[in-house]
């Protein structure tokens, strides 16, 4: 059996510990004991760009919010799906995991960090929401899901007011996507309370195998908000 090799570790402001190692070209992302991203494992987070992508029928020139960086794959899938005159911000909590993509594992996503349509937000993701809003799409997979992991601080994203805030942030006919290990049908009642049009979709989560995570879109349907 080939030893994981130790690359690094960082704090979550807020949470717990990130680990990184690699084995042979494998990647693996740790916290506290739980994997929290493996680079063998990105076919949900992929589909999680797509899906949404299509759901805003083409446009060329989205504003859309990736949140967080992780190793990319969602990064890159936005990337490959969206014009060539959109504008694409990831936000990543942990500065240590950009630099990880920069320095050890940015070629599993092609290097989604060197693309010109590409913005760094170093920080919460709900702040990026407000702060440089308004947005065609906000793809939230910052954590395990509605019901955390890492950090206790993200359950307030998916909660009324998280809810409200992305809703609030987006243009008329956006979309919020979230990605989350396991099923949550109390989230899904949540973001059709705050006045989404909601769709849950259950994918694998690697291509080919895997168990099933479940993803929203929900589209902001009412001219409400910003425009
Ligand atoms: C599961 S990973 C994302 C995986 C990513 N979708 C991919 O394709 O590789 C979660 C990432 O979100 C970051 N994160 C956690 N909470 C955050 C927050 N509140 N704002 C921004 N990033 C956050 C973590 O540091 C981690 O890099």
């Amino acid at each position: 059996m080939i030893p994981w090799e130790f690359l690094g570790e960082a704090k979550v402001p807020g949470g717990g510990t990130l680990r990184l190692t690699k084995r042979n070209d494998e990647f693996s992302i740790r916290t506290d004991g739980y994997e929290l991203m493996n680079s063998r494992a990105h076919g949900s987070e992929e589909v999680l760009a797509v899906e949404a992508l299509k759901r805003l029928a083409g446009r060329s020139d989205c504003r859309i919010l990736v949140g967080g960086l992780g190793m990319g794959f969602t990064l890159r899938a936005t990337l490959d799906h969206a014009g060539e005159n959109a504008a694409v911000t990831v936000a990543e909590l942990v500065p240590e995991v950009v630099e990880w993509n920069r320095h050890h594992y940015g070629h599993l996503a092609g290097h989604p960090l060197k693309d010109e349509r590409t913005s760094v937000f170093v920080g919460d993701v709900g702040e990026a929401i407000k702060k440089e809003a308004p947005w065609d799409a906000i793809l939230l997979d910052v954590d395990n899901g509605p019901d955390g992991l890492t950090r206790s601080g993200n359950d307030s994203l998916y909660s009324k007011t998280g809810i409200l805030s992305a809703k609030q942030n987006l243009r008329p006919g956006g979309i919020l996507g979230v990605w989350s290990a396991h099923a949550d049908p109390m989230f899904t009642k949540r973001l059709s309370h705050c006045g989404l049009a909601v769709e849950e979709v259950h994918v694998k989560a690697r291509l080919k195998r895997g168990g099933m995570h479940t993803l929203w879109f929900a589209v902001k349907t009412t001219i409400e908000g910003i425009s």
